[in-house]
């Protein structure tokens, strides 16, 4: 399948370029010698890969792990009781019953934020593109029911939705659809092992809580960056990219 797609993206370039070239067949490598392009900048799958290598490094340039180092995880715990209004105080208020056994909490720091290698889908029809950004991050919980710190890692992944769109120039370029956290991949676990009664049930709480805040948090950081990295993206990779895309070629695994 994967073959088929890069077949038919191998084909549509090799048109356009006899077509640029307007001269007899010629085998293809020494079409790519005259056009003076290196086979390897045609491959589908390193577009796919300097698509995800450029989102990569754009994150990380934009200082995506400082804003995770820097998530206000503590303020958000300690506006529960229903004091704070918004969304958190909302999601907080249907957690009253966790809530004291939070108070335990005295601090809590990130450490150790990670952005892992990107996931990249196409949507069955071509036109869209889904990038996963896995995002890890450990929590150290400074809690007196224990003489240690807790170590809870915490991991999720953001699905990002990238479309192609035709401007009044007829220029097409990448935008940021949906952006969200994708289901079911928060994941907690604490790190440092044993854990008598009381921390357990600590934990307990944490993980409802976080469950319930944390995806929402993260998402609405990551996703503005999402969006600056890809406004600033290399036009060239921008280009072939949204040319596929418009003309729902593939060129990465199909959902
Ligand atoms: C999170 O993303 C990684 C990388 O794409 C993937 O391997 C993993 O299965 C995803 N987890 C979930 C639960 O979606």
């Amino acid at each position: 399948m994967f073959q088929i797609g890069g077949l038919i993206v191998f084909c549509g370039l090799l048109a356009q370029t006899t077509a640029l070239l307007d001269t007899l067949p010629l085998p293809l490598d020494q079409i790519l010698l005259l056009q003076g392009t290196p086979v390897q900048d045609l491959s589908p799958t390193d577009l796919a890969g300097s698509l995800t290598d450029a989102l990569s490094n754009g994150l990380l340039s934009e200082g995506l792990l400082g804003v995770l180092e820097n998530l206000p995880l503590l303020n958000i715990l300690n506006t529960g009781g229903g004091t704070s209004g918004g969304l958190l105080g909302g999601l907080l208020g249907k957690l009253t019953s966790v809530l004291p056994l939070l108070n335990n909490i005295i601090d809590i720091k990130i450490t150790n934020p990670q952005l892992l290698e990107l996931g990249l889908m196409q949507s069955p029809e071509g036109h869209r593109l889904y990038v996963t950004i896995p995002l890890g991050i450990t929590l150290n919980v400074n809690t007196p029911l224990v003489g240690r710190l807790l170590k809870v890692a915490v991991k999720l992944n953001i699905t990002a939705e990238i479309l192609s769109v035709k401007n009044e120039q007829g220029k097409t370029h990448l935008v940021l659809g949906d952006c969200t956290h994708s289901p079911g991949s928060l994941q907690i676990s604490l790190l440092n092992g044993f854990a008598p009664l009381p921390v357990q049930s600590l934990v307990n709480s944490l993980t409802s809580i976080l469950t319930e805040v944390l995806p929402e948090l993260v998402q609405g950081k990551v996703c503005p960056l999402v969006n600056d990295v890809l406004s600033q993206l290399d036009i060239t990779l921008v280009d072939s990219i949204a040319d596929l895309l418009i003309n729902g070629l593939e060129f990465v695994i199909k959902v």
